[in-house]
């Protein structure tokens, strides 16, 4: 007997990755779905030998096969599908349209169909940059400057749409930049995994900009656990809560902490300043309150442990 069967959106990617390995290790089932567009068959593999976990390869905006993922035998569904690339949501922002807005409909209607709790995994990038060293709440107000962030907010507010109309049991959950293995290394992952994969290969490190927007930057483990414990919890039905470490950092000085002797730092032409935002600094109170969840991994711990997770990949490609 298992705890209960979730389907898990965007299995197959960073973050739902991970997502997958914490279900599996508390006992759950886990149905993914993932159209494989920035993930990959690899991130899951060691779990697909378990009886527990099944992977579809499909189009979360297809209604079928989301209905076909959500059934009467769903507890809980995990939605971290999404286009992410900021770059290619001012390129082109009509996928990040349908994946991410169609998308949520979708499962918003498949979960309202057979009661489904639904955990929305939505983002840090749509809040307004915050001025003080207390952090950004959940009331902070919200800026959406790029269609990423438009598409995720609308997304957002689609499922309190539907906490509030169908009162269905929806929470929505906002984690600050994550990092750690299997995110990638290019233009589509994250500055810390871009960084040090950089450093690894002896190349200099990028920073776009002057450098002194600052992120709130949580590893990977400490985000799988806020998200499942944020999904299952009743206290947090109807609610947006925010995750992270409560510091932030500048892009300067992290490239500081990742460059070992003889890697360079450089600064190059911003792509998108009009996109940026200047300070993300989390306040993780509520999550804390409502959770009892804190982060575990420091900024040290985290890269360290994704620098031997990197090198491992390289000795063994
Ligand atoms: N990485 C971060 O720092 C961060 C921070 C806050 C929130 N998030 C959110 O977490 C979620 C996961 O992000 P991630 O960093 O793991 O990115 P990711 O790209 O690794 O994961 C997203 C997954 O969704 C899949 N996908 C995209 N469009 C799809 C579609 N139409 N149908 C089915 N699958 C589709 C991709 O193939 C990918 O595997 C996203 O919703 C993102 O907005 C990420």
């Amino acid at each position: 007997m298992t705890r209960g069967t979730v389907a898990v959106t965007g299995a197959a990617g960073f973050i739902g990755r991970w997502v997958v390995s914490e279900l599996l290790d508390r006992g759950y089932t886990v149905r993914g779905l993932d159209d494989l567009s920035n993930g990959s068959r690899r991130n899951v593999a060691e779990f697909e030998s378990a009886e527990e976990f099944e992977l579809t390869v499909g189009d979360v905006a297809g209604r079928e096969t989301v209905e076909e993922l959500i059934d009467d035998d769903t507890d809980a569904c995990i939605h971290l599908a999404a286009e992410i690339d900021v770059q290619e949501s001012l390129d082109e922002p009509r996928t990040h349209f349908e994946s991410n807005i169609v998308g949520t409909e979708r499962v918003l209607e498949a979960c309202r169909a057979t009661e489904t709790r639904l955990g929305l995994v939505g983002t840090c990038m749509v809040y307004d940059m915050v001025d003080s060293e207390e952090g950004i709440d959940e009331d902070h107000p919200v800026k959406p400057a790029s269609p990423y962030a438009g598409t995720k907010l609308a997304a957002e507010n689609l499922a309190e749409s539907y906490y509030h109309g169908y009162d269905l049991p929806v929470k929505i959950l906002r984690p600050f930049n994550t990092y750690g293995p299997f995110q990638k290394t290019g233009m589509a992952g994250g500055v810390v995994s871009i960084f040090t994969n950089r450093d690894i290969q002896g190349e200099p490190l990028k920073i776009f900009g002057d450098g002194t927007q600052t992120r709130d930057l949580m590893y990977v483990t400490d985000c799988a656990r806020f998200i499942v414990d944020g999904t299952f919890s009743n206290a947090a039905i109807g609610e947006v809560i925010n995750a992270g470490t409560g510091s932030d950092i500048s892009i300067n000085e992290l490239a500081k902490l990742i460059a070992t002797e003889g890697t360079e730092i450089n600064h190059v032409e911003h792509h998108h300043p009009q996109s940026e935002v200047q300070k993300l600094l989390c306040n993780p109170e509520k999550a804390n309150e409502l959770l009892g969840w804190e982060p575990e991994v420091s900024l040290e711990e985290g890269v360290g442990r994704l620098r031997e997770w990197l090198k491992e990949q390289q000795e063994t490609a």
